[in-house]
């Protein structure tokens, strides 16, 4: 899986490298820092004597010495003031330089903390995001398995209006699976009421065209489709929407080599989260999700959490793998990709 996000503590994770949130003199500190040079032994300390300090945003690389990682790129996260002293562009650019050097020195495996979310106070929703969108968007140019390392539970924070929507969402699946027919429409009447247009909307949707009846189709055609197997509908409707290969699987968070058996082999059955995961990158609509899941002999079920927040983020048509991985975490579900 090319971007996972994993409890843990970044000092004992076996990857090429791994990511310090460090100060600008890289002589030590506390936090990650800290537990990264304690791992490490002192030699880490006497190579970042040699290195004369590093400014905010930029980064450099030394050994690891008795961490399981080959490397430490030590970046120099920006300390929050408030938002408007250029703190956005500095921890951007800890995260594409951290990358960029993790590349040059020919990492296939990356750790990071989230930089500048701790002792640096930058607010960690927000910290989260920028980490995510800096890495999604390195992963669609570049082959690389890479972990974001989230220590507590309490650094690891998705925004309050998209938790709140995803647990309201639960709620109402979760009724909606356990009620008759005529109670789910009081309650849709009554959600109408009182809950914000956009959730109603979704509401509707969930509630009463779960799958809109499918186009009329031809005889031919709906044999056709019958017959064909989850890969060959998975490459069919890549050529469909005009997508490349790596364009698909990067999308999915599906890495290569997966990709290359399951077009190889036209018989191939994949798990349930890398069907949804494809179903994502090719931003199928429920009914053709639904569709693609029961040709590898799934379906989405309104009493699994993950596939109630799944179904959140197709209705509500946020097809990014990497941000639905974010809520599937903050909800202690596995993520979408392999
Ligand atoms: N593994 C993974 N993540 C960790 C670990 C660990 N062992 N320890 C702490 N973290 C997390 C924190 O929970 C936080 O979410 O790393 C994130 C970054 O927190 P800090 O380590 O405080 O780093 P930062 O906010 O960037 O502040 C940097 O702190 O340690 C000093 O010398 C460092 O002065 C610098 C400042």
């Amino acid at each position: 899986m090319p971007f996972r996000i994993v409890r843990g503590d970044i000092s004992k994770m076996e990857c090429d490298a791994i990511v310090n949130a460090a100060n600008s003199s890289l002589l030590g500190g506390g936090g990650v820092d800290g537990a990264i040079h304690r791992a490490a032994g002192p030699q880490l300390l006497e190579e970042c004597r040699t290195l004369g300090g590093c400014a905010p945003g930029r980064a450099k690389i030394t050994g690891g010495y008795r961490l399981p990682a080959r490397y430490v790129i030590h970046t120099v996260g920006p300390i929050w003031q408030g938002g408007h002293r250029g703190e956005e562009i500095l921890l951007r650019s800890c995260y594409r330089e951290s990358l960029r050097l993790g590349k040059e020195h020919g990492c296939e495996s990356i750790a990071f903390p989230l930089i500048s979310s701790g002792i640096y106070g930058y607010p960690r929703e927000e910290a989260l995001r920028i980490a995510v969108e800096e890495i999604g968007a390195f992963l669609l140019e570049n082959d690389m398995e890479v972990t974001l390392a989230v220590f507590d539970r309490d650094s690891f924070r998705i925004s309050r209006k998209l938790l709140t929507d995803i647990e309201t969402y639960i709620d109402e699946a979760y009724v909606e699976a356990h009620t008759s027919p005529r109670e789910s429409a009081q309650r849709f009447e009554d959600a109408r009421t009182f809950a914000a247009p956009s959730f109603t909307d979704a509401l509707a949707e969930a509630s009463f065209a779960a799958y809109p009846a499918p186009k009329a189709i031809s005889l031919d055609d709906a044999l056709r489709e019958l017959d064909e197997s989850f890969s060959e509908m998975l490459l069919r409707k890549i050529d469909e929407r005009g997508m490349t290969d790596s364009q698909c699987y990067k999308k999915a968070n599906v890495d290569r080599k997966l990709f290359s058996k399951i077009r190889n082999d036209a018989g191939y059955h994949p798990s349930k989260t890398t069907a949804i995961a494809f179903a994502v990158a090719l931003e199928l609509d429920l009914r053709e999700t639904d569709e693609l899941l029961r040709k590898a002999g799934f379906a989405l079920s309104r009493s699994s959490k993950f596939d109630i927040i799944v179904e959140y983020f197709i209705r509500n048509r946020n097809y990014n793998v990497f941000e639905i991985n974010e809520a599937l975490f903050a909800f202690d579900q596995s993520l979408l990709g392999v």
